[in-house]
């Protein structure tokens, strides 16, 4: 198996996040407070939260020592407020129980309310350099991308796989550095929607890039109803010259730089060309589904079939032999049509 700490340390040195305050002083309380308040927020939102908590409570004593009433009042506006009631419970029991000095073994940080096994490893890697591995929501997902891990996630064998995975990559030494490389890997590079795998330090060995399952993976809770969004594709086929017209798809978008027939964006659209061209009636071949990890896309393939100039001009559309589409990038569904076209069928 390859290893990845040896690629992702020396990327993240280059590219990985700097400067965020609990980077500043290892502290294992601040590194604690700042992965409870990072669990289900986000991290500019947690930045002027945590500082203002470290000003106000600067160790774990003066926080297991102040009452309720303070601690939540400087967690207003945070959300799931169980986390503040549970740190602050925690607190007084590291400050009465273990003298102030944050655990260093995980069995008994597990112990504390609020910390479970991943938040445990975060606190011993980055705190105290101990190899212990982390699995949150992004390093699941680089890990089920990496290794191609199937199933969601959430799911007690495929949770198991993946915790298996992220043992073996925990290197002996710069726990620390390795830690926050593939949090910081999963949360800039390898992230739920349009990943920069272009830019990713693993992509030559990464199964999902391999395979075209980066998209689906990793597989969301069974059962989750996935909303649908419609589409109307415009296959113009000119059958003279063999071409198609295709479009370049915008950078943000769910096929970033990929090629992708234009889409319908309006009836009006559609009598303007027509009127232009002196377009024949489309033909409509058969819905084409395709599921992406948080949505299904239920494209309407309309098929023009042309013969003479005017060839219809859409802004930022180029025609295409069919001889030649292979070599761009094109999405599955489209890659689909395509062949349905090269193999001069209709669907
Ligand atoms: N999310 C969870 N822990 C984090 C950390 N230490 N830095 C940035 N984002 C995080």
């Amino acid at each position: 198996m390859e290893e990845i700490a040896p690629r992702i340390v020396p990327w993240a040195r280059r590219h990985g996040r700097k400067g965020l305050p609990w980077q500043q002083n290892r502290d294992p309380y601040r590194v604690w407070v700042s992965e409870i308040m990072l669990q289900q927020t986000r991290v500019e939102t947690v930045i002027p939260y945590y500082q203002k908590f470290i000003d106000r409570f600067p160790n774990v004593c003066t926080l297991g020592s102040a009452d309720q009433d303070q601690v939540l009042a400087h967690w207003s506006g945070l959300g799931y407020y169980a986390r503040a009631r549970n740190l602050h419970r925690a607190a007084r029991q590291v400050c009465v129980q273990y003298d102030g000095v944050v655990p260093t073994s995980r069995d008994a940080l597990e112990q504390l309310a609020g910390i479970g096994r991943s938040t445990a490893a975060a606190i011993l890697s980055l705190a105290y350099e101990i190899p212990e591995a982390i699995l949150d929501g992004n390093v699941k997902r680089v890990l089920c991308r990496y290794h191609g891990v199937k199933g969601w996630p959430g799911k007690s064998n495929v949770q198991r796989q993946l915790w298996s995975h992220a043992e073996r990559h925990m290197p002996d030494s710069s726990c620390r550095e390795y830690t926050q490389a593939i949090m910081d890997l999963g949360a800039t590079v390898c992230t739920r929607k349009q990943p920069e795998c272009i830019t990713c330090p693993l992509e030559n060995s990464c199964v999902a890039r391999e395979k075209g399952l980066v998209e689906q993976l990793p597989h969301p809770k069974p059962g989750k109803t996935l909303p649908t969004r419609d589409c109307s594709m415009l296959i113009f086929f000119h059958c003279d010259d063999q071409e198609v017209l295709l479009q370049r798809q915008p950078e943000q978008g769910i096929w970033g730089g990929l090629w992708s027939f234009p889409e319908l964006q309006s009836t009006q659209q559609w009598s303007k060309l027509k009127e232009e061209s002196a377009l024949p009636e489309p033909e409509q071949w058969k819905n084409i589904r395709h599921t992406f990890t948080h949505f299904h896309l239920q494209i309407n393939p309309l098929y023009i079939k042309l013969r003479r100039p005017p060839k219809p001009r859409i802004e930022g559309a180029e025609w295409v032999t069919l001889d030649t589409v292979n070599q761009r990038g094109l999405p599955a569904p489209v890659q689909r049509i395509i062949q349905q076209l090269q193999q001069g069928k209709s669907i």
